[in-house]
């Protein structure tokens, strides 16, 4: 949540600044902020409340210098507005801040430094540590930061500037993300690769607790770390021909979900090959349960992901929203295997569900994409995901991504169990059919578009589906309500007749999963239910299933094994999402009140 970067070297800071943020701004995005070290040893700050481009269109033309910093807001501490845009100064305007992360004790300073008569100029909690260096007579900026860091509690990824200390970035970690970026006489400060990844690929990854100083010549870290290259395609950041990276991330996942099974299924044995997971075969026999833990989207395929474990595996297994679990002093059981999932890697309350897992001696594996991140450094072992860099604000890929992630580990602990060679072969080769049948999903668009402009006009829509199908119900209302901005409540089709049938009208339509499996019977029951109040039906179904005279919109959608078609059915309704919000004009990438990367608590 909210994005820095930050450059030192000989060319002018600000275009590098403003093409960062533009970069980052899927992290955050209600203001934004540059602070630049003009040569006469001042600090130049230009911010304001909205969007990057905005801003850098009202820079000033004399806003040169060689140092800077820049940041992009998603508001914690007080609302939207120029005075709580960072970067955050001292009265003097002699030291500049950019801060990810939260203060918790920024009340109690606020309240000390308004005593000992400082004028605070926002709501934020950041700005203390702007008059906290300030005030710190340390000799180096690095002694400052320190300084100040003393005095405070809470997460940062922190970077400050200095007028009496030009030429010079100190950064410091503590819960969230911070690199270094090493170019060629000239260093960068991001905290995320997508900000700095053109200009190089040579990269520091901080750790928590590290700080740094940079300048032009090079980077010292408390730590002595070293840099090394990372292993990415600069591309991959771009959005390319498509109108929004959403859009170009939803049509790539034939490509990448291809590749993220490509070594890892084994059809001789109908198995897989995880060797990240560091358990053997008889570890893996002794567990007993399966729990995962992930926020929102991830959650949800963690409750599709436990379905598949107790399918193919017959292990009890259950999802728990990670912010919740954390909360309430969980038991962790020997023989449980804890699966915390997430695209980021960085979401605060699943790390920090993952630190209480293994605090508590429990064993706890990642299903992570980005590699390096910090849940995927934190667990005993895990599954890369391997789907190349997400970065509008409502996951598509990723989640795919994740439930192959379960459907390789299910498979797994299912064949060390009781699943038969046979079985597992034909989930192998169901595996391997699945990204040309998610292309199949995909060419299904044109039809997609039609029925999500029917939605689109909804205030208010229902998402059903049963057992399998309910997670997928739960992840559609999920994407719809997040772009759209439309209510979306996702139901178990099962208890629709114990309450939620009052709401349904022909102003109000349902969007049910109804899968050719052994409930279909009952679900097209259901669907008779709702038919019989008026309510507008959408049906995500298979070829050949008989729908009977209902008078319904239907998406026949590819068949492949029954306990994986929750990925195919999952598919469409990003589409429907995406184009429902698309024909409301709304921003898809970007939608409001929301970031990428939820790292407060
Ligand atoms: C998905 O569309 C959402 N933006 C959100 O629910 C997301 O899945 C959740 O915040 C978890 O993120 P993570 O996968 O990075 O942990």
């Amino acid at each position: 949540m909210c994005g820095i970067v930050g450059y030192v070297g000989p060319q002018q800071a600000a275009p590098i600044l403003v093409e960062g943020l533009a970069r980052l701004e899927h992290r955050g995005y209600d203001s934004a902020g540059l602070a630049v070290a003009g040569s006469k040893g001042s600090l130049r700050v230009a911010k304001a409340a909205g969007r990057v481009r905005p801003l850098a269109d009202a820079l000033p033309k004399r806003f040169s210098g060689h140092t800077g910093l820049g940041h992009t807001r998603w508001a914690t501490h007080g609302p939207p507005t120029d005075a709580n845009a960072h970067p955050h100064t001292d009265a003097e305007q002699r030291v500049a801040v950019v801060h990810n992360g939260i203060l918790d004790n920024a009340h109690d300073v606020r309240r000390r430094l308004v005593a000992e008569g400082v004028e605070l100029a926002s709501d934020t909690d950041t700005e203390v540590l702007a008059h906290l260096v300030a005030r710190s007579t340390a000799p180096t900026l690095q002694e400052k930061v320190v300084e100040a860091l003393a005095q405070v509690t809470g997460t940062w990824g922190l970077a400050v500037v200095h007028a009496d200390h030009p030429g010079e970035i100190v950064v410091a970690r503590h819960g969230s993300p911070l690199i270094l970026g090493v170019g060629d006489g000239e260093m960068y400060v991001a905290s995320d690769l997508a900000a700095i990844v053109r200009h190089t690929t040579s990269v520091v990854v901080l750790d928590d607790g590290e700080l740094a100083s940079v300048s032009a010549g090079g980077f010292t870290t408390t730590t002595g770390k070293v840099a090394s290259e990372v292993d990415v395609d600069p591309a991959a950041y771009d959005a390319g021909e498509h109108d929004s990276f959403m859009h170009k991330e939803m049509l790539e996942q034939p490509e990448t979900t291809a590749r993220m099974l490509q070594g890892r299924l084994d059809e001789r044995f109908g198995t897989t090959h995880l060797g990240g997971l560091h358990l053997d075969p008889r570890e893996l026999r002794g567990v007993r349960r399966v729990k995962v833990l992930g926020c929102g989207s991830a959650y949800y395929v963690g409750q599709m992901g436990a379905g598949l474990v107790e399918e193919l595996a017959r292990i009890p297994a259950d999802a728990e929203p990670a912010s919740e679990f954390r909360y309430r002093n969980p038991i962790i059981e020997p023989d449980t295997l804890y699966v915390a999932v997430s695209q980021s890697g960085e979401t605060i309350d699943t790390l920090l569900a993952v630190q209480e897992i293994r605090r508590k001696g429990g064993r706890v594996i990642g299903l992570v994409n980005v590699v390096g991140s910090a849940i995927a450094r934190e667990v005993d072992g895990g599954i890369y995901l391997h789907a190349g860099p997400e970065v509008a604000v409502a996951s598509t890929k990723a989640l795919s991504h994740m439930f192959l992630g379960f459907a390789l580990l299910s498979l797994q602990l299912g064949r060390v169990r009781d699943l038969s060679v046979a079985d597992g072969r034909r989930l192998v080769q169901a595996l391997e059919r699945l990204p040309e049948q998610v292309a199949e999903v995909l060419a299904l668009e044109p039809q997609l578009v039609e029925v999500a402009k029917e939605l689109a006009v909804a205030d208010s829509l229902f998402f059903i589906g049963r057992v399998r199908g309910f997670p997928v119900a739960r992840e559609g209302a999920q994407k719809f309500k997040e772009i759209t901005y439309r209510h979306a409540e996702a139901y178990q089709t099962s208890e629709l007749k114990h309450g939620p049938l009052a709401l349904i009208s022909p102003d109000v339509p349902t969007v049910a999963i109804v899968p050719d499996d052994e409930l279909v019977g009952r679900n097209v029951a259901a669907l008779h239910e709702v038919a019989a109040r008026g309510g507008p039906l959408v049906v995500v179904t298979h070829e050949g299933v008989d729908l009977g005279d209902l008078d319904v919109t239907r998406v026949d959608v590819p068949r492949s094994e029954v306990e994986l078609d929750p990925l195919l059915l999952t598919v469409p309704l990003q589409l429907l999402a995406y184009h429902a919000a698309t024909h409301l004009g709304l921003d898809v990438d970007k939608p409001r009140n929301l970031a990428k990367s939820v790292t407060v608590e």
